[in-house]
């Protein structure tokens, strides 16, 4: 009798589990049902399948079931668990699938659609009046090198012929990093480190950045650059020096360009001369831009000094040799038509963007 009745008590028990389970499933695959996203979907799970999930509770209840009614509950637990987890599945399928398609359809790319505009750099004027002036002089056989811009005041100045009471070192009149070291005044100190390292003939140029304690106007700047030139050879004449100069300012001007020497002053080379060019505007009858002189200055040079050769090493009675310095400032303002140097420093976009 007492078998019996706990029997019975224990069907009652199991009924309940079943139903229990029953009504379980059916919440969950109900709330499946009515799911539109993965995020839910996985909430969906952890509720029902999760360590703190109703099926898990339901285990945990076991302990109120008959032990030889055991294996049933929990084959029955084991089957619903199956069935929330089949559909989840099959939800989880579909719905990926769905979003995928969503997503496709949001991410169609109209090609009848007007394009972005991709908006390029610019070279700089000086950088364009740069690769100018080294395509010349590469193509004349020179090759490219660049100096320090910290530099011994010995190279600067006294390898120069300009020693320490010269009224030049006065105009170039430059920053001091202490008593024997200066930002250079001009690149023509990369002539004496060419001349030094002792390698016969030279044919270089050498731009960079200079420094003078200048105020900033139209024309001037503390900081702007030079392409320093030279070349030493055996029997190298002043008709060299004219010929390749003349060269170079008819590539870079137009082949109608005629170039002018004027006797002038450099304490580093014996003769020297500024070189002007026929005003590319007006073809020399004087205009605005050459301000009616028909001839516009771009560069100092002369003939190597013997002394400068003899302080770096080289024999002056065998070599000869010019050089020569050119604003690269100046030949961007000329050539672009650029009326003010403080344009080229200011970065405005609206500016660059006209190169
Ligand atoms: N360094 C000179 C200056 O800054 C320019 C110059 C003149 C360079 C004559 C030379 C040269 O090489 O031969 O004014």
């Amino acid at each position: 009798m007492k078998g019996k009745a706990n029997l019975s008590q224990d069907s009652e028990v199991n009924h309940m589990m079943n139903e229990k389970l029953q009504e379980i499933k059916n919440r969950a695959l109900e709330q499946i049902k009515d799911t539109d996203s993965l995020e839910k979907l996985s909430e969906v799970r952890v509720a029902f399948l999760g360590k703190k999930g109703e099926l898990t509770d339901v285990l945990k209840s076991m302990k109120n079931v008959d032990p030889k009614d055991r294996p049933a509950v929990g084959q029955l637990v084991n089957e619903t668990r199956k069935a929330i987890e089949d559909v989840l599945d099959e939800a989880k399928k579909n719905l990926s699938e769905k979003m995928r398609e969503i997503q496709m359809k949001a991410e169609v790319i109209d090609v009848t659609l007007p394009a972005k505009k991709a908006v390029y750099g610019h070279p700089h004027p000086n950088t364009r009046a740069l690769d100018e002036i080294k395509r010349i002089f590469i193509g004349m056989g020179y090759e490219v090198i660049e100096g320090p811009e910290v530099e011994y005041d010995y190279y600067n100045f006294e390898a120069l012929n300009i020693p320490a009471n010269h009224p030049a070192k006065d105009e170039q009149d430059t920053f001091y990093i202490n008593d024997k070291i200066v930002l250079r005044t001009q690149t023509s100190g990369e002539q004496v480190h060419v001349m030094e390292k002792g390698k016969l003939p030279i044919r270089m140029i050498s731009p960079g950045r200079v420094y003078r304690a200048d105020e900033v106007d139209a024309t001037h700047s503390p900081c702007f650059h030079q392409v320093e030139g030279m070349v030493v050879d055996e029997n190298i004449t002043f008709s060299d020096l004219k010929g390749t100069l003349a060269e170079f300012a008819k590539q870079l001007f137009g082949p109608e360009t005629k170039v002018k020497f004027r006797p002038h002053h450099f304490p580093f080379t014996e003769p020297s001369a500024e070189m002007d060019v026929s005003c590319f505007k007006c073809g020399g009858k004087g205009c605005r831009m050459c301000k009616g002189e028909g001839w516009i200055e771009i560069l100092g040079c002369g003939m190597v000094h013997p002394h400068v050769f003899e302080m770096s090493g080289i024999d002056p009675e065998k070599y000869t040799g010019f050089a020569f310095g050119i604003g690269l400032e100046r030949i961007a303002l000329l050539k672009y038509e650029i009326d003010d140097m403080r344009l080229l420093y200011e970065n405005d976009d609206r500016f660059l963007k006209q190169f």
